[in-house]
């Protein structure tokens, strides 16, 4: 197989398998645009809290101003209350054409929530959260996740 070749993420075409991944205050819509003209196959944006998105934060709202950006768009949401992730879930589900959940920030304002990679030392509710955002939307849903919290507690095996 080619290096660089089209990918399906669910029903979802990627002209390739280049991905920008989500960053947190760099992954702008001018960021963006620009990885996009350069050829990535889809961009991510930063990740956005569910909470924030629940709780109606107008400038959360404004990470995820995708005006004139070609498609495909991840919308990557973070958190751990089920219920904010099912209401950002359906907030972005049309702006974005796949949701990306995150399960992988280590920052410390993100961990002692029980967001991010906290939720690696959850696997019940990671999964619950996984399964409530699937059920909620009709876009393909995707985890960006760490092999675990730490190398005592290696877990991806087991959210397969
Ligand atoms: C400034 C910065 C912000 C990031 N923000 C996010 C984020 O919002 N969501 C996420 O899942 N990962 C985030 N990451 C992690 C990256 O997506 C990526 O997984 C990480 O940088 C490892 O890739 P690398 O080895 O190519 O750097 C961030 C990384 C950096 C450097």
């Amino acid at each position: 197989m080619e290096l660089l070749h089209k990918i399906k993420i669910g029903d979802v075409e990627l002209e390739n398998n280049i991905i920008l991944a989500p960053m947190a205050g760099i992954t702008d819509l001018p960021f963006r645009l620009i990885c996009k003209s350069f050829g990535a196959g889809a961009v991510c944006t930063e990740m956005v809290s569910a909470k924030a998105l629940m709780y109606g934060d107008e400038k959360t709202k404004l990470l995820l101003n995708t005006k004139g950006e070609k498609r495909p768009i991840i919308v990557q949401i973070f958190g751990s209350d089920i219920e904010a992730m099912k209401v950002a879930s359906k907030y972005v589900e049309d702006i974005a054409d796949i949701i990306d959940i995150n399960m992988g920030c280590p920052a410390p304002k993100v961990v002692k929530n029980g967001d991010g990679s906290k939720l690696l030392l959850d696997i019940d509710l990671a999964v619950s959260i996984a399964k409530e955002v699937v059920n909620t939307v009709s876009k393909p849903v995707t985890v960006k996740l760490r092999k675990g919290w730490d190398n005592k507690h290696i877990v991806y095996e087991e959210l397969r």
